[in-house]
């Protein structure tokens, strides 16, 4: 027995485990279920009882040098340290992520750039607005039902006079009032925003939407001014080909006001289910601006005139890239803001 004790100590101390298998192969060698050791150990059971004292205590001894060691040597191979080897020079770096514009900002960028190339510039307006600005001045009645809390988010109703309400603006052509009231003619503008109203969210409807307001006011400006300038936009926006018509509508702001469709991009005017067959699209209103709400912002509606237009942002870009339902838009999944990668 005393020579198996020695052979083992001579082990220990001539160990050079090069690798962790190496550590482990010793390991179990040693004290493994069948190591030497181990074996030491059950065979302890038949030793000499005056024999035990002695015997015991340098096997238990040995165990902890032994496991001492390898625990040593373990720490030794498993620590932190990183040598180039370890290194791999070939992986490709970590990229830095570059978000994108969100396909609503966009199309609206599109559709400001066409009109400031033709000398509209950019206004803008509050979100949080009051009754005058939203429909008041421009024509609405007083019983007008966009005015019904079934349409308008309300922040605050004042009882006794209306024109105090306070509303979230249901549509940008606030932004128009306000630009009357404080610039003189002639007056080219579009107006970007964000919209609120009182609908249910679903694919093709949502509480918050964004439209773009356009009005150009001086003197002579007519009805064929408008009808060649919104061509001109539908041909940037949409192609070339693009033919546009106009059919009769009512506005409480404009008079005359029409409804603008575009020729179908999809199928070119023949019939599919984007244009539901008809081979058109709808896409904006428009209209001359009534001389009513000329002279409530303080413009002579004798000396001038002017039109006004306004089209849904994302109705613009469902159909410039076929997106079938609005509340993408809002869902801020990655996979689908993506697809849109542009600098405008
Ligand atoms: N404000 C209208 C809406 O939200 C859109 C509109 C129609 C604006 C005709 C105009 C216009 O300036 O002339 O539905």
């Amino acid at each position: 027995m005393n020579e198996r004790i020695a052979k083992i100590k001579q082990e220990l101390e001539t160990l050079k485990a090069e690798t962790l298998q190496q550590l482990e192969e010793f390991r179990v060698r040693i004290i493994g279920k069948k190591g030497s050791l181990t074996q030491l150990f059950d065979e302890f059971k038949t030793v000499a009882p005056e024999k035990k004292k002695e015997l015991g205590k340098e096997l238990n001894v040995l165990k902890n040098d032994v496991i001492s060691k390898i625990t040593e040597l373990r720490e030794h191979f498993t620590s932190n340290e990183i040598t180039v080897n370890d290194i791999d020079l070939s992986l490709p770096g970590n990229q830095d992520l570059i978000g994108t514009r969100h396909p609503i900002s966009v199309a609206k960028n599109e559709i400001l750039d066409i009109f400031k190339r033709l000398g509209f510039t950019v206004a803008d307006g509050p979100e949080i607005e009051d009754d005058w600005h939203v429909f008041s001045a421009l024509n609405f009645p007083p019983e007008h039902p966009a005015r019904d809390m079934q349409d308008t988010f309300f922040i605050s109703k004042n009882a006794e006079n209306e024109q105090n309400n306070v509303l979230l603006r249901t549509h940008t052509s606030s932004i128009q009032v306000r630009v009357m009231e404080t610039q003189k003619p002639p007056i080219r503008v579009v107006c970007p925003g964000r919209v609120f109203r009182n609908e249910a969210i679903s694919a093709r409807a949502h509480c918050i939407f964004h439209q773009v307001e356009g009005l150009y006011i001086d003197e002579n400006v007519s009805f064929a001014d408008m009808k060649q300038t919104l061509l001109f936009f539908a041909r940037e926006m949409f192609g070339e080909g693009t033919q546009i018509r106009l059919r009769p509508s009512f506005f409480p702001f404009t008079e005359p006001s029409a409804e603008m469709d575009v020729s179908c991009s999809i199928c070119g005017g023949k019939g599919c289910s984007i244009c539901k067959y008809t081979g058109w699209l709808e896409i904006m209103g428009c209209g001359m601006v009534d001389p009513n709400v000329l002279e409530s912002c303080g413009i002579d509606s004798k000396k001038y005139t002017g039109y006004a237009f306004g089209m849904g942002v994302e109705r613009m870009s469902m159909l410039k890239w076929q997106i079938k339902d609005l509340r993408l838009y809002f869902e801020n999944d990655v996979r689908f803001l993506r697809q849109f990668n542009s600098v405008i």
